[in-house]
């Protein structure tokens, strides 16, 4: 009698949870069968290519799980060839192989997670790549006015005062806040005194320390369906409740049974919205202040990439409409200056600030105060503005090629841009009927890196077919053949 083989026991299984895409779903079951030993250690697994051709799916569908096995030290390789399960994956019973004990591995890492951890490295949706056509949302940080910088840094570094070398205090460099409330005054029409600014890490670090400071697990957040990948995996790590809500051509729309439950959170990126690019309209701005000053909801504002218009009418921001001290303020310098700099800020309502400056202080024990300043005589001396208004000017004429790319690869009917008023990326629609999760596959292995939209959305039923393809970090002469071969992958699956 024929024995029941890894291909049969996938094939009866893969199909169990419909809308989790066949790659990850792979990985899944594999893993499994070797947590529960199933798949004992030494096993020898089939070769992609034979597992793919059982299994009728793309090689690169079955890769991805190996892949993945491979990097978390579930699978090795071994010298000639083949795939086989290691021998370091946690034992249920018995002292571990001494192997497992000379090498730790990924393997035993994951089975000492919290569930919270473990949520958090599951939905991981940070890509390696970060740099090239397309990568959305990196700007051109070969553009950044290095000496500038380094004049300054160095000025300040001739005679570093004590209290910027010690543990840091009260919010982030004052300088810094300083410059920041006015510069966002002007800019973005936001309306706080510096001792409402936190200076953090970033946006993402922002959104850990509203999570750790205003949320409990189980408390409820609307987010914007399709967002930002990585607003909603921090807020689902925190134990939050997401309840997806959908977007019409005003920004986040809810349905009158979502009205009918608020949440404590409404997470937004009104200015330009975060993958679609559309900015929300002034009665939708003015109906969320509304209801959540009458209902007690914290709006989060991500204002990630605003500084960048190209066309459209630019709105002030919602923190500057707030009346009633609902919204958590976020921006970020990764678009505007480069995002290895790890600097960002956070603008909250009078009441909580001091809070939020006691929370940065236990959480992550402040500092940076060198970096803030050099940041803070940057913007004072008007190199940020200078450096903003040219890379407007250079984005602005790469959005132009790009968009021209597209016009002369496929007809408006077939494939179209939009969402691209604004900031560093736009959004590509494809046929609904058009895979894009394969066309993004195809597109990597001819080393163009494109997101696929419908991994963008919490619920597939909404989901579209469609690319997000940042222009910002292409050189301008590489935009049109990137395209032209993203062409091919598309046409490939059309
Ligand atoms: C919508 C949105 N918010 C926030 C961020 C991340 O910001 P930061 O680098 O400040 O953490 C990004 C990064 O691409 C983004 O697209």
């Amino acid at each position: 009698m024929r024995t029941f083989t890894v291909s049969d026991y996938l094939l009866l299984h893969l199909d169990k949870a419909p809308g989790q895409p066949r790659n990850q779903r792979i990985y899944q079951l594999l893993r499994q069968l070797i947590l529960d030993r199933v798949l004992p250690a030494d096993t020898r697994l089939p070769s992609s290519r034979d597992l793919a051709l059982q299994l009728g799916l793309s090689r690169n569908t079955v890769l991805y799980g190996y892949e993945q096995l491979l990097a978390e030290g579930y699978l090795e390789t071994r010298g000639s060839g083949g795939t086989y399960v290691t021998d370091t994956v946690p034992m249920l019973d018995g002292a571990p192989p001494a192997s497992a004990r000379r090498k730790p591995v990924a393997a035993n890492a994951h089975s000492a997670l919290s569930r919270r951890g473990r949520k958090l490295v599951a939905h991981a949706g940070a890509s390696q790549q970060q740099w090239g056509a397309f990568v959305p949302g990196v700007p051109d940080v070969t553009q950044f006015p290095h000496k500038t910088w380094n004049a300054l840094q160095s000025r300040i570094w001739r005679n570093p005062p004590v209290a910027s070398l010690t543990y840091g205090h009260g919010g982030g460099h004052q300088p810094l806040r300083e410059a920041l409330a006015n510069y966002l005054k002007v800019s973005r029409s936001v309306d706080c005194t510096p001792e409402q600014i936190v200076i953090t890490g970033g946006i993402h670090q922002s959104i850990d320390l509203c999570m750790r400071l205003l949320s409990d697990p189980g408390d409820a957040a609307w987010v914007e369906d399709p967002c930002y990948w990585g607003a909603r995996n921090m807020l689902a790590a925190a134990g939050v409740e997401i309840r997806p809500v959908g977007l019409d051509q005003e920004g986040l729309c809810p349905k009158p049974g979502q009205l009918a439950r608020p949440p404590r959170f409404i997470f937004v990126t009104p200015s330009h919205q975060y993958p679609l690019g559309t900015v929300m309209s002034l009665s939708r701005r003015r109906m969320l202040l509304e209801y959540a000053q009458r209902h007690g909801c914290w709006i989060i504002e991500d204002d990630y990439d605003s500084e960048f218009r190209y066309g459209g009418r630019p709105l002030a921001s919602l923190q500057g409409m707030d009346r009633g001290e609902r919204v958590l303020y976020m921006g970020t310098f990764s678009k505007t200056m480069f995002p290895g700099l790890r600097l960002g800020y956070l603008v909250l309502p009078e009441a909580l600030a001091p809070a939020f400056v006691t929370g940065m202080e236990e959480v992550y024990r402040s500092g940076h105060a060198p970096l803030q300043a050099t940041m803070a005589a940057f913007i004072e001396r008007g190199h940020f503005n200078a450096h903003i208004r040219r890379m407007r000017l250079l984005y602005g004429s790469r959005l132009e090629i790009l968009q021209r790319a597209i016009a002369a690869e496929f007809p408006p009917e077939q494939v179209h841009a939009a969402g691209a008023d604004a900031g560093l990326h736009l959004t590509l629609y494809l046929p609904p009927d058009c895979d894009d999760q394969a066309v993004a596959r195809t597109a990597q292995q001819m080393g163009i890196a494109v997101r696929p939209l419908s991994g963008y959305y919490h619920q597939q039923s909404r989901s579209q077919s469609g690319l997000v393809l940042g222009y910002a970090c292409v050189e301008s002469a590489h935009i049109a053949p990137a395209f032209a071969q993203l062409a091919q992958a598309i046409r490939a699956h059309l």
